[in-house]
């Protein structure tokens, strides 16, 4: 791998600017792969596409984003939405398309986010410090980011309904059971109620709720989530009548920023039917994000790079998402601000998070035409059929809200995608079909610091970038056996079994 030529200057407030090599798309030597042409340049043609797919590309670049990652603090790099290490993933991945000249057309759409840090936090119920006891994803501080001290309230039903709260939550402590509504629902009713702080208990789950509050509300109060095993004592204390005192405390910041996606869509093609992919730009607070998802992030700009080399029967669009670790906030608005003639555009949507994870495991989302647009059946046997060919493994993940597919598939696009697993624990089976370790997470760094360097496996992400080439290749060719889009209309058996929004579950 030859050097860069170029180099882009990534613009650090208050630092002094820093070189970051830039690799450069001019390297493309002309190549003139056989097949057949299309004015000046061949028809895209999936393996010679694949072919151009290299391991030392995609690492090349992914030291480059670390760097990129160590503006917003040396010692903990991250790619968090408004960070320097994120504003550096932005220009990065804009010049980078910048420089493909006038194959591309880029732009920058900038929405508002909201960002959530938690500082510091504690629950006491009675005499204990519940083990399983985690803050919501968004909540608010406690008052004055001070302990609050009160009883812990019994709420009726799961808090759906504000009647739901007796008025003697007001300055207390509201104790609710998780189930049927959003954990944001129940946080804003025990607010206008009055209470001093949430605690939601879940009677499925000992671990406790990784959850979020979800969008913003002035209402919401202080909320934590806590398991069964932790949950069960205090609901006994309070069905024999006996009062169970709580101290809860969380410092924390909810600000609302600007972040901004960037899509690029090529300037030739069919513009009313377009191949639509996807990736996160933005990494979580914990870490700099090299495998989530700075590999699908590269993946997307080394396909892009290569694609270059050929033309197109039908556009190819391709995204990169902000703020998809605060909740699929890019993605959500871009698919909610189209005009209905503009989303019919749009034949499917493919998404591309974690790529490479070290104890991979090659999934493909498991969409069927049964529960979503139609379409995303086509695209998922695409995949199979592809892994199949190769001769390798794979395995179905549930097609759950998790990614940024969520707001198409919410909104009637077709979509679907791989992944190579996050917090999961690979199982026995798994070790034989991918290798790697049984009883370890996919992805051991997982929203963690030591997601570096060290955390990708580039025999999986060559792998799934070829596929990804293929999943490009294939349909910028031709939609021929591709369901046509219909309507927008929700998919409401998708919508029925979903959980999560993003990381996060939200329900
Ligand atoms: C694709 O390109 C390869 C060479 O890279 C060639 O052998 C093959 O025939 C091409 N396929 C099509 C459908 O053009
Ligand atoms: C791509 O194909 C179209 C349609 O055949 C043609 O008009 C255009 O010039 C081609 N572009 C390139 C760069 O080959
Ligand atoms: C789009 O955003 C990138 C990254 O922040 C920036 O470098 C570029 O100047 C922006 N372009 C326009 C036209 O606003
Ligand atoms: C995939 O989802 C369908 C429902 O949409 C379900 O019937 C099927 O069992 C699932 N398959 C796997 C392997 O999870
Ligand atoms: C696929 O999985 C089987 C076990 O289910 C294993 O024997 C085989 O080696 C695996 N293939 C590859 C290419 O890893
Ligand atoms: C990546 O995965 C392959 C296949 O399981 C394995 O042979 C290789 O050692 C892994 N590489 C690293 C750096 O872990
Ligand atoms: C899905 O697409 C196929 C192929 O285009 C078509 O035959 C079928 O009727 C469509 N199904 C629905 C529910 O629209
Ligand atoms: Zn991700």
């Amino acid at each position: 791998m030859r050097a860069s030529i170029s180099s882009l200057s990534v613009l650090v407030t208050g630092v002094s600017a820093l070189q970051i090599p830039l690799l450069s798309s001019s390297e493309q030597a002309p190549v003139q792969p056989a097949g057949d042409y299309h004015g000046e340049k061949p028809l895209v043609n999936s393996s010679a596409l694949q072919d151009l797919i290299s391991g030392d590309k995609l690492f090349a670049r992914a030291e480059q984003l670390y760097e990129i990652a160590k503006l917003s603090q040396e010692k903990w790099p991250t790619r968090v939405i408004g960070s320097a290490g994120h504003d550096g993933t932005l220009s990065y991945i804009y010049e980078t398309i910048l420089a493909l000249g006038n194959y591309y057309e880029i732009s920058n759409q900038s929405f508002p986010a909201v960002s959530g840090n938690i500082y510091e936090s504690r629950l006491v119920l009675g005499d204990e410090v519940p083990k399983s006891a985690s803050p919501f994803g968004l909540t608010p501080p406690t008052r004055n980011k001070e302990p609050v001290h009160g009883t812990v309230i019994l709420v009726n039903n799961e808090g759906c309904e504000l009647g739901d709260f007796p008025s003697s939550v007001k300055g207390n402590i509201a104790f609710v059971k998780r189930g049927t509504c959003p954990f944001g629902t129940k946080s804003e009713h025990a607010g206008v109620r009055g209470a001093a702080a949430v605690v939601v208990y879940d009677l499925g789950s000992k671990d406790g709720i990784g959850g979020t509050l979800g969008t913003p509300s002035p209402n919401h109060v202080a909320t934590f989530g806590i398991g069964s095993e932790d949950a069960k004592p205090i609901l006994k204390k309070i069905k024999n009548k006996n009062y169970v005192d709580a101290i809860a405390y969380i410092d924390a910041e909810v600000k609302q920023i600007a972040t901004t996606n960037i899509i690029a869509q090529t300037t030739f093609g069919d513009p009313d039917n377009c191949v639509m992919l996807g990736a996160h730009s933005d990494s979580v607070a914990e870490g700099p994000g090299i495998n989530d998802d700075g590999s699908g992030s590269i993946s997307l700009l080394e396909v892009a790079s290569q694609l270059t080399k050929f033309n197109v029967s039908n556009c190819v669009r391709f995204g990169w998402w902000a703020g998809e670790e605060e909740g699929l906030l890019g993605s959500d608005y871009y698919v909610a601000s189209l005009p209905e003639v503009e989303n019919k555009k749009i034949r499917l949507f493919m998404d591309y998070d974690m790529m490479a994870s070290p104890n991979f495991a090659y999934q493909i989302y498991n969409a069927t035409n049964a529960a979503n647009p139609n379409g995303s059946e086509e695209l998922r046997d695409l995949y199979i059929d592809w892994y199949n060919d190769q001769e390798l493994n794979y395995t179905f993940i549930p097609f759950d809200g998790r990614s940024d597919y969520d707001g198409f598939i919410r909104h009637g696009i077709p979509g679907g995608g791989i992944a190579t697993g996050a917090e999961g624990v690979k199982t026995k089976e798994e070790a034989e079909q991918f290798g790697g370790k049984a009883g370890d997470w996919y992805d051991p760094c997982y929203h963690q610091l030591c997601d570096d360097l060290s955390n990708v496996n580039v025999t999986a992400w060559v792998v799934n970038t070829k596929l990804i080439a293929h999943s490009v290749a294939t349909y910028a060719r031709s939609f021929k056996g591709f369901p046509e889009r219909t309507d927008s209309v929700a998919a409401t058996e998708y919508t029925k079994g979903v959980k999560y929004h993003g990381s996060k579950m939200f329900i």
